[in-house]
């Protein structure tokens, strides 16, 4: 009797954890399912919510890792007359000769103190921003120019960014040229 009572017990717990087991792989393969059958009609958007986050976090890690790898190379490499034709799509709103437009004039900048050109009137965003990353490395303009409003949410610098890094690193070369 007693002895029954313990094998029940034991294959009730086993039966347990099997179906624990079943139950947890059938939920990690629905998942899975859901995230490659990203674009896939019927699932849409539930589908979506899962897979875009993985992706984005794995991916843009990656991206990040070999992007700072690359800069210091890229930077090496980086070509000041291709910079200064680069530098074409800045002109309309920043000068080289000391003088300030729409933004602060930007000889000189690579190595200058953020918002620090007395006399403009830089956004409230640009000033915190000098308290996170005060100096113009360039590093720092490399990562700004990526994605302005991105790095300095609430810049007035209305610009999309420049997507390729050699875009970035030729003028950041053209502009540590200029002082
Ligand atoms: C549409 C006008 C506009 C364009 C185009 C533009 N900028 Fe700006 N830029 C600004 C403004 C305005 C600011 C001041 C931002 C603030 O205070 O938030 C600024 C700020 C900056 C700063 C910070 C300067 C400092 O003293 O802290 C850098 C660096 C910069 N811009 C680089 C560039 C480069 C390089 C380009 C071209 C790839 C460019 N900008 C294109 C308007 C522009």
């Amino acid at each position: 009797m007693f002895n029954t009572m313990t094998v029940t017990k034991a294959a009730g717990a086993l039966i347990g954890a099997l179906l624990f087991l079943m139950l947890a792989n059938w939920a990690a393969s629905g998942l899975y399912h859901v995230g490659s059958a990203g674009g896939g009609e019927g699932h849409g958007e539930s589908a979506q919510a899962y897979t875009i986050p993985v992706e984005e976090s794995e991916g843009g890690g990656e991206a990040e890792a070999e992007e700072e790898i690359d800069f210091a190379a890229l930077m090496e490499a980086a070509d000041p007359a291709a910079g200064e034709k680069g530098f074409g799509k800045c002109k309309a709103c920043h000068k080289l000769d000391g003088s300030d437009g729409v933004g602060p004039h930007l000889n000189g900048v690579v190595g200058r103190a953020v918002a620090s050109v007395s006399g403009f009137a830089y956004s409230d965003a640009m000033v915190s921003h000098a308290g996170e990353a005060p100096e113009w490395t360039p590093e720092a303009l490399q990562e700004f120019l990526t994605n302005p409003k991105a790095d300095v949410p609430g810049t007035k610098m209305s610009f999309a960014g420049l997507k390729k890094p050699e875009e970035r690193a030729d003028l950041i070369a053209y502009l540590q040229s200029q002082q």
